[in-house]
């Protein structure tokens, strides 16, 4: 069989638009079990509670089979949205059941995010880097990306001016920022506010790392200290599983509404299995058992992490790194003459992968920094992974 070529296939604008093949690339090359790889943002699957949700299933199963198995409404399944209401507002956020649409993974929620506020040509703020899978997903849209001010703590709301207003929304991610893995303080985040509704933006506030804290719990949610025109996303990715493809979007009912009438026409609704073990897991208290399993594993390796970069990297040498203190990643910036995307091939050809920064940059062409990603690497080949980018790059000084 003989297939035609891509370039003789009619595909729409946005499929033959650039794609993000250097990450592409990069990440194949990666693939190779020998590598260790800091580029790869999995959680880690010894977060898993394997035990607990084959448990929960087989009881699914048994009582309601045949309801698990059936289609199901749009909005999600009534026990997720309690649940979930319960959840966030078991952490500070209140939420009531009607304020839940279920969704697909998170990453759906930004797709259905775009689709509902955006049209081609609509401005869009985001901050600069940002998520790469949120830039993708409202690229679909074909908005026009602005950015939002920023420096080393994060997004600075007292840089935003009168030029955000008229954007369709400002897509942040106060907590455990990806790929930076900066937290906006308490203070800026009641000054993003009081700047939002200055200039009548809409937030959607992007938080799937917030319950993967080290030591000490992040500030309070954008949404519980702004319930309107905001639009909080959550995932059970990073505190459950990433295969059950469970998230949820949090915000006005009417406006969660128009948005289940695109996600039917999208997928009809979310798969009813998932939806209900995630329920009893949550329901059962069983999740707040897992979570400090879930967090002691993120710390022991992030804590790893800053130890080797602290022990190996050149000292002086105009390189630092984000302290984290949560979620999975850091960002470490390294002197101007360095291209990490060019640094890349010789990294896979030393054993060891990182994320280029330019991959996270919707503006400019920023080459020197690296996203790191810890939670999937057991220690020993974090020492031996950081031992190994820092002579590469002492090699580049
Ligand atoms: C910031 C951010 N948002 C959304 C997602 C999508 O997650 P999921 O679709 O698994 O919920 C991710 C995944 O890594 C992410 O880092």
């Amino acid at each position: 069989m003989t297939y035609c070529e891509l370039s003789q296939i009619p595909l729409s604008t946005v499929a033959s638009g650039p794609s993000g093949s250097v990450l592409k690339k990069l990440l194949t090359l990666s693939a190779d079990a020998d590598i260790i790889s800091f580029a790869v943002g999995l959680p880690s699957p010894d977060g898993f509670p394997v035990q607990a949700v084959a448990q929960a299933a087989q009881e699914v199963l048994k009582k309601e089979g045949r309801r698990a198995l059936q289609y199901s409404v749009t909005e999600g399944e009534p026990e997720l949205r309690e649940a979930v209401a319960e959840f966030e507002t078991s952490r500070g956020t209140p939420t009531r059941p009607e304020e839940v649409q279920i969704v697909t993974g998170s990453q759906q929620a930004l797709d259905l995010v775009a689709r509902v506020f955006v049209d081609p040509g609509d401005r869009v703020l985001v901050e600069n880097p940002s998520y790469l899978g949120a830039l993708g997903a409202f690229k679909l849209c074909r908005p026009t990306f602005e950015f939002l001010p920023s420096d080393d703590e994060g997004l600075n709301p007292e840089a935003m001016t009168e030029a955000c207003r008229g954007a369709k929304f400002a897509y942040i991610m106060p907590t455990f920022n990806n790929p930076t893995g900066l937290t906006i303080s308490l203070e800026r985040r009641k000054r993003l506010i009081e700047k939002a509704d200055e200039l009548g933006l809409w937030i959607i506030e992007d938080d799937p790392y917030g319950e993967l804290w080290y030591e000490k719990k992040p500030p309070q949610t954008i949404r519980s200290l702004k319930p309107d025109n905001t639009l909080r996303l959550g995932t059970l990715s990073k505190i459950l599983s990433p295969g059950m493809r469970l998230g949820y979007i949090c915000g006005n009912p009417a406006l969660l509404d128009a948005i289940a009438e695109l996600k039917q026409s999208v997928d009809m609704h979310t798969p009813t299995l998932t939806q209900l073990v995630a329920a009893q897991l949550l329901k059962s208290g069983q999740i707040e058992e897992h979570l400090p399993r879930v967090r002691k594993i993120y710390r022991e390796r992030g804590t790893c992490m800053l130890e080797c970069l602290e022990k190996y990297m050149p000292k002086d040498s105009g390189i630092s790194w984000t302290k984290v203190e949560g979620g999975m990643f850091i960002w470490v910036t390294l002197p101007e003459s360095i291209d990490t995307t060019a640094m890349m091939s010789e990294a896979v050809a030393a054993k060891v992968s990182y994320v280029p920064g330019e991959a996270c940059y919707a503006f400019g062409d920023d080459h020197r920094h690296m996203r790191m990603s810890f939670v999937t690497v057991p220690e020993e080949r974090i020492d031996l992974g950081i031992k190994t980018l820092a002579e590469l790059i002492k090699r580049h000084l």
